[in-house]
């Protein structure tokens, strides 16, 4: 199908293995200013078909070699061509046949001998009915791009949005962060490469993660600053104030319905959880603690660890790796410490950053 509709002259391919029948059929439909072209049998008819466009096939049905329901058949099982219109103009006047022209597919179904005007009015009505449904076929077609285009659009703005808004977010964070103020970005880079590694995550998890993970500690902006920026160690209750932290993110973050979102809930709602079911604020163990919070608890301790805060110094890598390592199957995924030491060297380079 064409996808700019025709606006010419119908072109019109007449069919039949007797030449006279084909000047008659002409002589009739000569007033219009149609485009003829003539094929008289089958095989004749498929190659004009197949090389030139018609808007309507009138189509003779006895003939030598491939007849024209044979035609028929083969025209309607081109997607290509199987919209053209044909119209049989036969000898054959039983119902038998006229049935097996429509179930064919043919259009329209014209006796021998037909009346002038018969022929005329049933010709112009099928090149007005194809003429119309290819108009109509042309908007439709329009239409459904244009609305696939502006659905991209949208939901690529959504994205643009989205990340935008945990860019804004971030920055936020870092006021509240670490010295430097690219905790949450290194963060965001050992998740993804502990998630690179894993062999049953993907490179789309890899990536929502490294797109989530910043968000992990949102939940800090309810945090009174006084706890937040203490210069020492927190007492217990203001521990306990600290630690809400993790279900606050989760309660602002988990009604919205983007991927990244949602993921970024689960993060923020899990990266305290402990391996050995230790940590909070559910006291979750091994596999019931998501993994993508598993992954971020390893990233953001070793981050953590590894830099100054206002309550404590930077531990040596070393001390840091050691915490990790000491800690595996019990703060920390066995599985995920593995890969940590195994490209450790890839770890340490981000944390150096
Ligand atoms: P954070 O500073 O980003 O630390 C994240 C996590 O890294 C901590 O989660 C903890 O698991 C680990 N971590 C950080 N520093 C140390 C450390 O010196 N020793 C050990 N063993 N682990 C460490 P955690 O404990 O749940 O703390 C959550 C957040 O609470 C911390 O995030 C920090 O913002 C705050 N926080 C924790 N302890 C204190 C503190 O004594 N003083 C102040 N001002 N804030 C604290
Ligand atoms: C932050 O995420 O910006 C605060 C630092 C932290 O994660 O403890
Ligand atoms: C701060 O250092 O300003 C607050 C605690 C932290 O996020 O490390
Ligand atoms: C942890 O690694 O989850 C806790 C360590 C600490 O808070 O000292
Ligand atoms: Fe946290
Ligand atoms: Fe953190």
């Amino acid at each position: 199908m064409s996808i700019l509709p025709y606006y010419g002259d119908f072109r019109v391919l007449i069919v039949d293995d007797v030449a006279d029948n084909i000047q008659v059929i002409m002589n009739t439909l000569k007033e219009e200013s149609y485009k003829f072209s003539f094929a008289t049998d089958g095989k004749q008819a498929l190659e004009l078909i197949r090389l030139n466009t018609f808007d309507l096939i009138l189509l003779d049905i006895m003939m030598p070699g491939i007849d024209g329901y044979e035609v028929c058949a083969t025209i309607k099982q081109d997607p290509i061509l199987s919209d053209i219109p044909i119209i049989f103009l036969t000898a054959k006047s039983d119902i038998d046949s006229i049935k097996k022209g429509f179930m064919l597919g043919g259009s329209d179904y014209i006796t021998k001998p037909f009346h002038a005007d018969e022929l005329l009015s049933r010709v112009k009505h099928q090149l007005e009915l194809y003429r119309s449904k290819q108009i109509l076929k042309h908007h439709n077609l329009n239409l459904q791009s244009k609305l696939e285009k502006k659905e991209t659009r949208l939901l690529s703005e959504l994205e643009e949005n989205q990340k935008e808004m945990i860019y804004i977010l971030t920055e936020l964070m870092e006021a509240t962060s670490d010295e430097t103020g690219k905790h949450i970005k290194r963060v965001a880079e050992c998740s993804r490469l502990l998630a690179h590694y894993h062999k049953s995550l993907s490179e789309e998890d890899a990536n929502l993660i490294y797109d989530a993970s910043p968000m992990h500690d949102i939940g800090k902006i309810s945090i009174p600053h006084d706890i937040l920026h203490k210069k020492e160690k927190l007492t217990p209750q203001e521990f306990n104030i600290m630690k809400t932290h993790a279900s606050v993110a989760y309660n602002l973050l988990k009604n919205f319905d983007r991927k990244i979102l949602k993921s970024a809930a689960i993060i923020a709602h899990e990266h305290h959880e402990r391996w050995d079911g230790s940590g909070y604020p559910r006291g979750l163990a091994g596999e019931d603690i998501h993994i993508y919070g598993r992954i971020v608890a390893i990233a953001d301790v070793f981050d953590a660890l590894t830099h100054k805060r206002v309550y404590k110094e930077a531990w040596s890598i070393e001390e840091a790796v050691e915490y990790i390592k000491n800690h595996s199957g019990s703060k920390f995924d066995p599985y995920l410490v593995e890969i940590f030491l195994e490209h450790l060297d890839e770890f340490i380079k981000i944390a150096q950053d």
